[in-house]
C-alpha cells in the first residue's frame, strides 16, 4: 500500500500566517501539521509516499527531505496548478501504479492517527473508504448522505442546502478503481477535478464505498481559534521533558516540555506548554496551553493560550491570551505618552486591543 499526501494549495483561509508559509507547515505544539499526518502514515506501515506540491514546493521539500527522518521514503510530485484533488490523483498515477492507496491532505488533523481504519480497509478491502465527522458548518465541506443502514447514498461538494452535517475528512482509502473515477468526470463549478464527485462516480457504478464516522478532527478553517483548540488537545499529550537550562528562580508547574538550548530564567511556565529549541523566557510567566517555537525571545511578559511562532519577540507586555503570532513577530509596549497604538500590520491580520 502507498500513500499520496496532498501539499499544495495556498491556504487562504490561515491568512496572513500562509502569506508567507505554507498552511501544511504551519505548527500544532512546534511540529508542522503535515508532519503529523506523515508520522499517522508511517505508523500504519506505509513508507511508500507520494506527496504533491504546488507553489510552496520548495518550502515542503526543505521541511521533510527524502522523508527518511519520520521513516517512509518520499517521491515529490509537482502540480503546476491546484486544479483539484482527483487531479492530483491523475497527476499521480504512474507512482500509484497498481497499489491500493491512502490519500492524505497535508492539513487535515486527526486525533489518533490512521493505523486501525488502514487495518480495517486491508481486511475488507472494498473499493473505497472514506472518512466522516459532523461539523457544524458542512457548507464548507463535502457532505455525504448515508442510508438508513449507514452505506453512503451519495456525496455533494460544498452544497448550499448540505443533506447532513457529516462531512468528508480529509483521508480517503483507494483501490485502483480510483482512477478510471478520476479520468471519468469533468471539473466543478470552481474549475477543480473534485475527489468529491470522483467516489461519486464509484458509488453510480455500483462499486463498493464505505465510510466510518470519525471523531477528533480539526482542519484549518481560518477560524484561530480551532488552531488553538488543536494546539491545547495537543499538548494535553505532550511528553514532559526539559533539555534546555531552567534557573533556579524559575518554576516549572505540570505538563512541560523545554527544547534544548531552551533558557528559561526567572519565569514561571504552567504547562501544558513547549517551548520550543533555543527559544528564551526570562522574567516572564507562560500560562497553559502555550507553544513558543524556535528562537523566539519572551522578556517581562505573561503569555496564555497562545501560539508563537519562530522567531519572534513579545517584550514587557501584559497579557497575551487567545493569539497566534508569526514568524518574526515583535510585540513590544508603545511609549507612555501619548498613549497610542502603533500597529505595523501584514494584509489580512486581526488585532484585538483592550482599550
Ligand atoms: C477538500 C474536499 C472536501 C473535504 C475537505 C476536507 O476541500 O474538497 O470534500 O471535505 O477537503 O479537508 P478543500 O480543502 O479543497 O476546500
Amino acid at each position: 500500500m502507498k500513500a499520496l499526501v496532498l501539499s499544495g494549495g495556498s491556504g487562504t483561509r490561515l491568512r496572513p500566517i500562509t502569506h508567507t508559509s505554507a498552511k501544511q507547515l504551519v505548527p500544532v505544539a512546534n511540529k508542522p501539521v503535515l508532519f503529523y499526518g506523515l508520522e499517522a502514515i508511517a505508523d500504519a506501515g506505509i513508507t511508500d509516499v507520494g506527496i504533491i506540491v504546488g507553489d510552496t514546493a520548495e518550502e515542503i521539500r526543505e521541511a521533510v527531505g527524502d522523508g527518511s527522518k519520520l521513516g517512509i521514503d518520499v517521491t515529490y510530485i509537482p502540480q503546476d496548478k491546484p486544479l483539484g484533488l482527483a487531479h492530483a490523483v491523475l497527476i499521480a498515477s504512474e507512482f500509484l501504479g497498481d497499489d491500493d492507496f491512502v490519500m492524505y491532505l497535508g492539513d487535515n488533523f486527526i486525533v489518533g492517527g490512521i493505523t486501525g481504519l488502514v487495518d480495517e480497509f486491508r481486511t475488507e478491502h472494498p473499493d473505497a473508504q472514506i472518512l466522516l465527522t459532523k461539523v457544524p458548518n458542512p457548507t464548507s465541506f463535502g457532505v455525504a448522505e448515508l442510508d438508513e443502514n449507514g452505506r453512503v447514498k451519495g456525496l455533494e461538494e460544498k452544497p448550499k442546502e448540505p443533506k447532513s452535517d457529516l462531512a468528508l475528512v480529509g483521508v480517503y482509502l483507494f483501490t485502483p478503481a480510483i482512477h478510471e473515477a478520476v479520468r471519468s468526470i469533468e471539473p466543478s463549478w470552481r474549475g477543480e477535478l473534485e475527489i468529491t464527485h470522483a467516489i461519486q462516480w464509484l458509488i453510480d457504478q455500483r462499486k463498493d464505498v464505505r465510510s466510518t464516522t470519525i471523531s477528533g478532527y480539526w482542519k484549518d478553517t481560518g477560524n484561530v481559534a480551532d488552531m488553538l483548540e488543536v494546539n491545547r488537545s495537543v499538548l494535553e499529550t505532550v511528553e514532559p521533558r526539559i533539555e534546555g537550562t531552567v534557573d533556579e528562580s524559575s518554576e516549572i508547574i505540570g505538563r512541560v516540555r523545554i527544547d534544548a538550548g531552551a533558557e528559561v530564567r526567572g519565569s514561571r511556565i504552567v504547562g501544558p506548554a513547549v517551548i520550543g529549541p533555543g527559544a528564551v523566557i526570562s522574567d516572564s510567566y507562560i500560562g497553559p496551553f502555550t507553544s513558543v517555537s524556535e528562537g523566539c525571545r519572551i522578556d517581562d511578559s505573561e503569555v496564555e493560550y497562545s501560539i508563537v511562532l519562530r522567531d519572534s519577540s513579545i517584550t514587557g507586555v501584559r497579557r497575551v491570551e487567545v493569539s497566534l503570532i508569526g514568524r518574526n513577530v515583535q510585540v513590544t509596549p508603545a511609549p507612555r505618552n501619548p498613549a497610542a497604538h502603533r500597529l505595523v500590520l501584514g494584509d489580512h491580520s486581526k488585532v484585538q486591543i483592550s482599550s
